[in-house]
């Protein structure tokens, strides 16, 4: 029986064990209930003592062997398997979901492009602001009826400091601090206390802009604004000028552009007139300048403002203010293409 044993070893270490079916009939013959194995161990049953312990030896030897050629095998085929997923090029990848810009960004992003290439800077000051910056240093009187043409919300009952109603603020603290001439334009979040609707929010966003420096002239304002419709709108937009009031303004006017979704015929949008509201401009009062140090003998600006929303509006055909700050990913997916 030793003999046999160690053939049958030798021929387990070297049987070829290369595919599925190699391992089947490896376990078939050395490992399954009428398997080598189980047969050479009910032989060693019957031996007699004397042979036991040398045969025993032997046929645990072969026992390993057996064993383990199998289950090495076995992990190696298992290993190939995970192998083939990592490496199968066919496979579906796994996609992520990347986020996309505002349409508001677009568009803020889009104005001050604009603007830049004209030689605006870019300003930017605080949303908390006193009421000098917001009101009195724009030529709000205290009790002025103009005041009331901006809803204001006051910070802690101190009739004093408020959320800004619009940059114009950003325009003040321009001209403290900085000395004509003066080219920027002012992006930013304004509040109102207004109800919400599809057309008023408690909170906007808009673009002003400053131009200060000697023998600035309303045809000066005039022409940027017209350069600005047909870089934001396209070159057969229209534009114009209404007179219009504002404190700090003198004269003051509003600009329609000719209606970009009926182009001028009369649509809902334009209320069939074909024009479309879009921003208020005006020379900047000369009390302003004096207010903010500047010498309005020597220097004259004009300065402009817009609400981004209203230009996206405009853009996208959005309806409903209220889509801009609801986070409804189905209303953001939409702009993933826009540049
Ligand atoms: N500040 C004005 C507003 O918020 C817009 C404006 C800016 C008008 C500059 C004229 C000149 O409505």
């Amino acid at each position: 029986m030793q003999d046999k044993i160690i053939q049958y070893t030798a021929e387990a270490e070297a049987f070829n064990l290369n595919t599925t079916e190699d391992s089947e009939a490896f376990r078939i013959k050395y490992l399954s209930k009428n398997g080598l194995l189980n047969l050479l161990f009910e032989e060693f049953k019957t031996l007699p003592n004397d042979q036991k312990k040398v045969c025993g030896q032997l046929l645990n030897t072969l026992k390993t062997v057996v064993n383990n050629k199998f289950n090495a095998f076995q992990e190696s085929e298992k290993g190939e398997v995970q192998n083939k997923e990592v490496h199968d090029l066919s496979l579906e990848s796994t996609y992520s979901n990347y986020g996309s810009r505002h349409p508001m960004s677009l568009v803020r992003n889009e104005i001050i492009q604009i603007f830049s290439h004209i030689g605006f800077t870019v300003a930017e000051g605080p949303e908390i602001e006193d009421d000098w910056h917001i009101f009195s240093a724009l030529n709000f009187q205290a009790d002025h009826p103009a005041k009331d043409m901006q809803d204001t919300f006051f910070i802690e009952q101190n009739p004093d400091i408020a959320l800004r109603t619009h940059t114009s603020s950003v325009q003040v603290r321009l001209m403290q601090t900085q000395k004509p001439p003066l080219r920027a334009i002012m992006p930013g979040r304004v509040y109102r206390n207004e109800a919400i609707s599809a057309r008023a929010h408690c909170f906007f966003h808009q673009v002003e802009g400053l131009y200060i420096d000697k023998d600035v002239s309303f045809a000066d304002l005039k022409q940027i604004l017209l350069y600005f419709a047909k870089e934001m709108f396209g070159n057969d937009t229209d534009i114009r000028l209404r007179p219009s009031y504002f404190p700090f303004t003198e004269p003051s006017a509003e600009m329609d552009i000719s209606c970009t979704i009926c182009k001028g015929k009369g649509c809902a949008m334009c209320k069939k007139t074909g024009w479309v509201e879009i921003l208020g401009c005006g020379m900047v009062d000369p009390n302003v300048l004096e207010n903010c140090g500047i010498d309005s003998t020597v220097y004259s600006g004009y300065a402009f403002g817009m609400g981004i929303e209203r230009i996206t509006n405009l853009k996208y055909s959005v309806k409903d203010l209220r889509l801009f700050s609801e986070n409804d990913i189905r209303f953001l997916k939409q702009f993933e293409n826009a540049i």
